[in-house]
């Protein structure tokens, strides 16, 4: 008979695994791994990491149960997918020197993407540099045959074409660049020299590729525009979890703005800090289309391989479920924000 997962186990056996690089902690705030980068943490003293998570439990939600909604409707599409739920897996590589030597690069996708499919969602998947490992992602998305690519923002546009098309004939139906990796030092120093990219080389990097287009690692306006009117299909609110620079908004507070202005124009997606359903469902009434969940769901790699991923986002789906009855929302078009607490 299958074993039935339960939380505590899962988190006791991840910890173990672990080995120290993460904690586990009750919360997934960032304080415990202030500055672990390689790790789990958030750089510096890891304030933008905390920040995600401030500025999501800041902010409070209206619960309504009078009405006849019983039954609502979590599904939805992105890039032609038909999804059980809006919440995704973020893209997280480099396993061996951001969480030790519990699992390989190969497990870690195999759980992440294997996991996401079983629970009816997409995997997203990152870029490693490294030719084995990204063989390992490509090979994982193969077999579930489908998944999001998103490449580092190199300054050698082949390598970056040359990784798309390897995505593309591995089962991608999205791919991107996550421009906020742009700052990376470890690229330059393991030979793949990264950088920002401008307007014109979005709009070309764009129209290399037959699939839809994303960059994630969008925090203003300003960017957000410059995506749109270089014809980026979908962008990501994204501070990279606070792994790249420190002091940044949390991802919540920057989005609302942004789907101000854009809201229908690309797909908006968004991540930093999203620990439950209810998490979610407050981004989708902040004005985002879907949600990518980072380290908890390596936390259920570690626990429990694809079950452990699948357990979770489960888990959130049946959470976001259930604060849609009582907040009244029949499905996901249904969230805005009047679901949202102002306090007169
Ligand atoms: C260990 C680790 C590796 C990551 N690797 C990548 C990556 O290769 N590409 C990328 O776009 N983002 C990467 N990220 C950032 C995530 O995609 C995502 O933006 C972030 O983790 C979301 O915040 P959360 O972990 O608080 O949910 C990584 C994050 C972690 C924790």
């Amino acid at each position: 008979m299958k074993k039935t997962i339960d939380l505590l186990t899962l988190k006791a056996e991840a910890r173990k695994k672990l080995n120290g690089y993460c904690r586990v902690c009750p919360v997934c705030d960032g304080r415990a791994c202030a500055g672990e980068v390689p790790g789990m943490g958030g750089t510096g003293t890891g304030a933008s990491f905390m920040e995600n998570v401030k500025a999501l439990s800041a902010i409070k939600v209206n619960l309504s149960a009078v009405h006849d909604i019983i039954s609502p409707d979590t599904t939805t599409s992105f890039f032609g997918q038909q999804l059980e739920t809006p919440i995704m897996a973020a893209p997280m590589v480099n396993y061996p020197i951001n969480t030790g030597s519990g699992l390989t690069e190969r497990d870690a996708a195999e759980a992440i993407v294997t996991g996401s499919h079983l629970a009816g969602s997409l995997a997203w998947i990152g870029d490693p540099v490294d030719t084995a490992m990204y063989s390992s992602w490509l090979e994982a998305m193969h077999k579930v045959g489908r998944g999001v690519a998103i490449i580092k923002p190199r300054l050698n546009h082949d390598g970056i074409l040359e990784a798309f098309a390897k995505a593309t004939q591995n089962g991608a139906v999205a791919v991107g660049l996550d421009v906020d990796g742009a700052g990376l030092i470890t690229m330059k120093l393991k030979g793949h020299p990264v950088g920002p990219k401008t307007s014109e080389q979005l709009r070309e990097l764009s129209q290399s590729t037959n699939l839809p287009f994303i960059v994630k690692g969008i925090m203003t306006v300003q960017d957000a525009v410059k995506c749109a009117e270089a014809g980026v299909d979908a962008i990501v609110v994204s501070n990279h979890g606070g792994r790249v620079l420190d002091h940044t908004c949390g991802t919540a507070d920057a989005l609302p703005a942004i789907a101000k202005e854009l809201k229908g124009r690309v797909t908006i997606f968004v991540d930093g800090g999203i620990r439950s359903g209810v998490d979610a469902l407050k981004m989708l009434a902040l004005g985002a289309d879907g949600v990518l969940v980072g380290r908890p769901l390596i936390v259920g790699a570690y626990g429990a391989n694809a079950e452990g991923v699948r357990f979770l986002i489960n888990k959130y789906t049946e959470e976001l479920y259930a604060a849609m009855i009582l907040m009244g929302c029949a499905n996901l078009h249904h969230i805005d924000s009047r679901i949202l607490f102002e306090k007169l």
